[in-house]
């Protein structure tokens, strides 16, 4: 009678020394990037005629090449960029998600959640500010900001950055194909992910390609988006964001890509958790401003707002029918007209009051904008799986 329990134990326990071998293999097993032979085109993003329209942002020494863009997508998608190998770019900005993150705070490399929602990556060179802030206002800039940044990556130290890339084997020839050179320095891993950021382009939308086939009721949103509700004097140009770069003008003293025209506070708090630009700029009136987000992609990229507190499209497009709070901050656009006619009344929200066919149609609206051929790409997926 007693030998049934032992028998049944070493089973278990050689089972275990299986599963727990067979872990250690995988945690063990190398990484090393799948790259195709022929290099994916990522050249043709400086030729994009939808994107030149906008302005463009790419400085005249980090043009995008298939080999620094190839890099890029390396680096990009590479653990061993955080100090303890746990988390790359991709963790945070995935592919199927539109480049952003699907849970409202992201996860860094201690485990621990970040403060703010990650932002979609979609056409970065057409954009005069990063960052729900604007801290930002290249790419090159930003690309390191993450991997030092004590939250996300943790990597404090570009230098150990640099000699920790130094010794495994596929980089030096990754750099030597895009720079030129297989030392690898701080400015080429900027460049690079640059590179790669910028190659994200989304011009392939039902909205870019086919709105002659809209339904009835997409053109009815995109109407209401444009007049009615008047979405697009925040939501403009090409990329459904702020100012397109060719309009915009910094002002003078300004830091990084703050533009007074990129930013808005739309009234979602009375009580600010998170200050944005107003903390940035240490200016109590731009207290709740954050940068006007693209919508290119927007069913893709939930949840919304710069803390992901909406889950859905149909929650956020609430937000604008009834749930905008009164504040000394809101964006003149969201105040009532009679505010303006008479400016000794006391300023008040708009009250959009959407019909149920109205939010169903802007939403149907803000649903062509997905490019969903983006989602898919091989060129911009993770080349270690
Ligand atoms: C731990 C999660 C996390 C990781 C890892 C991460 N990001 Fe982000 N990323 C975010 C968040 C959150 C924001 C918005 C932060 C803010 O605005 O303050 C953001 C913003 C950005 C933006 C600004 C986009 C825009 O249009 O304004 C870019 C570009 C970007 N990240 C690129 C990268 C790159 C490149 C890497 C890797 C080197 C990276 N991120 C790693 C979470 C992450
Ligand atoms: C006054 C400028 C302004 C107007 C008008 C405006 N928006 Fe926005 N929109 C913003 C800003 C700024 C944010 C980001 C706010 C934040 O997170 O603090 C935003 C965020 C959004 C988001 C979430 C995007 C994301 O990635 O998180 C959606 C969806 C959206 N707006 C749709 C609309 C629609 C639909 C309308 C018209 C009914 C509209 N907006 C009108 C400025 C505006």
């Amino acid at each position: 009678m007693k030998k049934y329990p032992v028998v049944l134990l070493s089973g278990i326990a050689v089972a275990a020394l299986i599963f727990n071998s067979c872990n250690k293999q995988t945690a063990l097993k190398p990484l090393t990037p799948n790259l195709p032979s022929q290099k994916y085109d990522y050249e043709s993003v400086m030729s994009n005629s939808v994107l030149q329209a906008s302005g463009s942002n790419v400085p005249f020494n980090n043009m995008v090449s298939n080999a620094g863009a190839t890099l890029g997508r390396v680096l990009f998608y590479d653990p061993r960029l955080s100090i303890n190998n746990s988390v790359s770019c991709g963790n945070c900005h995935k592919q199927q998600y539109g480049f952003a993150d699907n849970t409202a705070l992201s996860i860094g490399y201690k485990g621990q959640k970040g403060t703010r929602n990650a932002l979609a990556l979609i056409n970065s060179s057409t954009k005069a500010s990063f960052f729900w802030d604007g801290r930002a206002s290249t790419l090159e800039e930003q690309a390191l900001m993450p991997v030092v940044n004590h939250a996300e990556m943790g990597m404090e130290r570009l230098d150990v950055l640099t000699k920790k890339l130094a010794v495994i084997s596929y980089y030096p020839q990754l750099f030597e194909d895009a720079f030129g050179s297989a030392e690898i320095t701080e400015q080429e891993i900027s460049y690079a992910i640059a590179q790669f950021v910028r190659s994200i382009v989304s011009t392939n939308s039902k909205f870019d390609v086919n709105s002659q086939n809209f339904t009835p009721q997409e053109r009815r949103g995109m109407e209401l988006f444009i007049d009615k509700f008047q979405c697009a004097n925040c939501h403009r140009g090409e990329n459904f964001g702020g100012a397109p770069l060719a309009d915009t003008y910094f002002n003078e003293g300004a830091p990084s890509g703050v533009s007074i025209q990129n930013i808005s506070n739309i009234g979602l708090d009375v009580q600010y958790a998170d200050r944005g630009v107003g903390s940035l700029l240490n200016n109590s009136k731009l207290n709740g401003d954050f940068v006007i987000p693209s919508l290119r992609n927007v069913a893709l990229t939930a949840p919304y707002m710069h803390d992901g507190r909406f889950a859905t499209l149909e929650e956020a497009v609430d937000h604008y029918s009834t749930g905008i709070l009164p504040n000394a901050n809101l964006d003149p656009f969201l105040l009532q007209p009679n505010f303006f006619f008479n400016p000794s009344l006391p300023a008040q929200p708009v009250k959009m009051n959407m019909t149920d066919e109205e939010k169903q149609s802007l939403v149907a609206f803000l649903q062509t904008l997905t490019d969903n051929t983006l989602a898919t790409n091989p060129k911009y997926s993770n080349p270690f799986k």
